[in-house]
């Protein structure tokens, strides 16, 4: 990992994060969601703006502060965080999308609260698929470098890299969130980051200091590429 000499040496570069879980509605009082606090891509934000970059975070629902010096966008849905994404990507250098985006939305949000039934003791819910919101990143033509993340419980090397060609990817940070003490609502994580020729862990530490060691890694990568 190379260590800045200077606080500055992501001036001029705007980064986009998105952090998070997105919360896809039932009916107006329910939600489908998931237990991203939000801590490493706020971590990842407070990172990068202290080594000069402009930086922009697009967050679902998270109960933490803004850090100093970036731009917060709050959303709801993946739709909502879909939508606001592509407007920010237009004039990012690099995107992170660390957000923990629900992969499906209730198909028909009911206007109404839905009301329990004495017949049936089995209820249903149709959903149907977001969209991907790092994967139309990448599909523009002027496409920032694009950082993803892989929470994975198992295969977590094999997984992540196919999201790296999948997603077509520049780099993608996976994490082991079946080991204790890492990953979702934990203060540490580790990482294993793969890119196309290469790869680097970064073992269990603080998420402040793993957002550090991130950034400076994938600043050290765009500047190769
Ligand atoms: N992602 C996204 N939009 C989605 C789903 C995922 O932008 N609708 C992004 C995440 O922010 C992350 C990466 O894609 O950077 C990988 O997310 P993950 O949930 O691990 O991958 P999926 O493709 O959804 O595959 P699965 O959940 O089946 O493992
Ligand atoms: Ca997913």
């Amino acid at each position: 990992i190379k260590h800045f000499n200077t606080n500055h040496s992501l001036a001029g570069q705007h980064w986009v994060i998105t952090a998070g879980p997105t919360r896809e509605a039932i009916d107006p009082v329910r939600y489908i969601s998931n237990h991203s606090s939000g801590k490493m891509g706020f971590s990842i934000a407070d990172a990068a703006q202290s080594f000069g970059a402009k930086v922009t975070i697009i967050a679902g629902p998270v109960n933490l502060p803004t850090p100093n010096n970036c731009t917060r966008i709050d959303v709801q849905s993946a739709e909502n965080m879909h939508e606001i994404a592509l407007a920010q990507a237009v004039n990012a250098d690099v995107f992170v999308a660390c957000a923990a985006v629900a992969d499906y939305k209730v198909a028909k949000i009911s206007e109404h609260k839905l009301k329990k039934t004495s017949s049936n003791d089995a209820m249903s819910i149709a959903l149907v698929k977001n969209p991907d919101i790092v994967a139309s990143i990448t599909a523009l033509k002027d496409k920032p470098f694009t950082v993803g993340f892989a929470a994975e419980t198992q295969d977590v090397e094999h997984y992540a890299k196919g999201k790296l060609v999948r997603k077509n990817l520049d780099m993608i940070a996976a994490n082991d969130v079946a080991k204790q003490g890492q990953g979702f609502n934990s203060d540490d994580n580790a990482l294993k980051v793969f890119w196309h020729n290469g790869s680097k862990e970064l073992p269990l530490t603080a998420k402040k200091q793993l957002a550090e060691q991130l950034v400076a890694l994938i600043h050290d990568r765009v500047q190769n590429d």
